[in-house]
């Protein structure tokens, strides 16, 4: 086994190994890379290779969180050579670590539990971008997992897609402290957003996501730059990087303002994303919150 091989292999172990020492037993991983992950090593490591392109969205299988056996298999797809799969959990893993040890923000650091690295599949067609962690986020190390994060969830399994298909991340990864206060959030600062976004860019570099939707003003600002109101950038594509980019509502200004018509908008949002995506679409989904 090559050197650069064992060194993705250990990699790869550490990272899994990392989720299964804060509770996560099981991974969403693509049939093609659970064949590439049983290849046989390589003798060399070939240069990096170019990401394979973003696959259409499935049910990936589950597996447990600890690492593949190596076994003879059939071929991978050609898409997804082993090492190129390889890398780019090694890649995710290593800007994770840097993410988890960051301190570039003292504040942040000495108000948070944990930082928020993102979740998901890193080779998500659709990236979800939210502002920053709340307090249960930062409680639990994982973006969307508060009551706006189950409104998040619903509108995703409403595609027909699940949290595990997807990749979700936020502009900040630790929570905006609220000093003297022991409920709330607020927005992140301007400073602190410049500090914290080259994370987001590295992650979104990898996942390479076919369409990006950003949740709420802080979003689109943090990734577009753009501040015209949320309510006038909704419902029109975007481009981030050469990534189409669907500004919509944030869940939590869904759980403020419960008017249906608010809700289909978001709705006519996704609908447009699930286009862009090619994903197939009932006459009932098309019909979501509309007056009868
Ligand atoms: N709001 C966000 O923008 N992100 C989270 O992770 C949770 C709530």
């Amino acid at each position: 086994m090559s050197d650069g091989y064992r060194q993705l292999l250990e990699a790869t172990i550490q990272h899994l190994e990392g989720l299964k020492a804060r509770g996560i037993r099981h991974i969403p991983v693509e049939p093609t890379t659970l064949r590439a992950l049983a290849q046989p090593p390589p003798k060399t490591v070939a240069p990096q290779k170019a990401m394979a392109p973003p696959k259409p969205p499935g049910n990936p299988a589950t597996v447990p969180a600890t690492p593949v056996p190596t076994a003879p298999s059939p071929v991978p797809s050609p898409t997804h050579p082993p090492q190129a799969a390889a890398e780019k959990a090694a890649a995710m893993a290593a800007l994770r670590e840097r993410a988890l040890a960051c301190t570039r923000c003292p504040h942040l650091v000495t108000a948070r539990t944990n930082v928020v690295f993102g979740v998901g599949n890193i080779n998500a067609q659709l990236l979800f971008v939210g502002e920053a962690p709340g307090a249960d986020e930062d409680q639990q190390g994982e973006p969307f997992v508060g009551a706006a994060g189950q409104l998040l969830t619903k509108i995703i399994s409403a595609t027909g897609l699940s949290r595990a298909d997807v990749y979700i991340a936020n502009i900040l990864k630790c929570r905006p402290d609220t000093p003297g206060q022991t409920a709330g959030n607020r927005k992140p600062t301007p400073a602190e957003m410049a500090t914290c976004i080259p994370y987001l860019h590295e992650q979104i570099d990898l996942i390479r996501p076919q369409v990006i939707v950003a949740l709420g003003a802080t979003a689109v600002e943090g990734l577009l730059g753009k501040t015209a109101g949320i309510s006038k950038l909704r419902g029109h594509w975007q481009t981030y990087r050469g990534t189409p980019l669907m500004p919509t509502y944030h869940p939590a200004y869904l759980l403020r303002n419960q008017a249906m018509s608010e809700k289909r908008n978001v709705w006519e949002d996704l609908l447009q994303v699930m286009e862009k995506l090619a994903l197939p679409i009932s006459e009932k989904q098309r019909n979501y919150f509309l007056k009868v």
